[in-house]
């Protein structure tokens, strides 16, 4: 029986496709655009110079055979730092993108954005400065989701922008998410994007009736994108975009 369509499935490549091309880089953006996604995620972080950088980590220290703060280096130090390197030496040469590298990648592109804003209580003003780079490349907001684990972020995040679509991040140890805190970010949120390992059929129930969609992260099996489609998820974030027809077909 089929329990799910699999073209109304939203499909999530996560930092790219890290499964096959380092996360996080142009390099991997690009080839997710070649599968056939939805969105692309992305992690946003700030330099010391007040440039936004698309890192998942604080810290190049897992991802550059170089070890550094990204807060405390400007650009230009930062953007000497080999993010492909360790994932081999065919990838040599990739570097931390800008924020605008990425928009003016995914402009014109029938793609929607979906940017995590990491840390955001360490970056003041960040919410203004995604916003305003944003309409300075030009890109329309209906490309764009912005999410965070941080609440607040994402509540001024609505303050500043109202139509904007909004995402906010479930931690595993919140495994114990009540209806009315689920409801409640349904005031601000049009997504609620948990650790798959927690999500149940009655969190998607709620999370639908407060009118939000549920992507849960990260699932990279097909078995656990099998079960969270069971239980009538909107979609899947994972970082092998290139198998998701494959376990969506069946
Ligand atoms: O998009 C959701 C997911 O990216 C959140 O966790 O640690 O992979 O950024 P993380
Ligand atoms: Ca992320």
């Amino acid at each position: 029986m089929n329990l799910y369509n699999p073209h109304s499935i939203i499909k999530v490549a996560h930092r790219g496709v890290p499964s096959l091309v380092p996360e996080n880089t142009i390099a991997s953006y690009k080839h997710a655009l070649t599968l056939n996604i939805d969105m692309l995620e992305i992690d946003i972080h700030r330099t010391r110079d007040n440039k936004l950088v698309i890192i998942h980590d604080p810290t190049t220290d897992r991802t550059s055979l170089e070890k550094g703060i990204i807060k405390n280096l400007t650009y230009k130090e930062l953007e000497k730092y080999d993010v492909g390197k360790w994932k081999g030496e065919s990838f040599v040469g990739e570097r931390i993108p800008l924020f605008e590298d990425v928009l003016q990648l995914i402009k014109n592109v029938d793609i929607k954005l979906l940017i995590e804003v990491k840390q955001p209580e360490k970056y003041p003003g960040i919410e203004e400065q995604i916003l305003k780079s944003i309409d300075e490349n030009g890109i329309n907001e209906e490309q764009i989701i912005i999410q965070s684990f941080n609440k607040k972020s994402i509540q001024k995040f609505q303050a500043l922008r109202p139509g904007i679509k909004l995402g906010v991040l479930i931690k595993k140890k919140d495994k114990f998410i009540s209806k009315s805190t689920i409801r409640k970010i349904g005031a601000y949120a049009n997504y609620i994007n948990p650790n798959y390992k927690i999500v149940t059929k009655r969190f998607v129930e709620a999370a639908h009736q407060s009118n939000m969609k549920v992507l849960p992260y990260t699932i990279n099996d097909k078995q656990a994108a099998h079960d969270m489609l069971a239980i009538h998820v909107d979609g899947i974030i994972t970082d092998y975009a290139q198998s998701l027809e494959e376990w969506l077909e069946e």
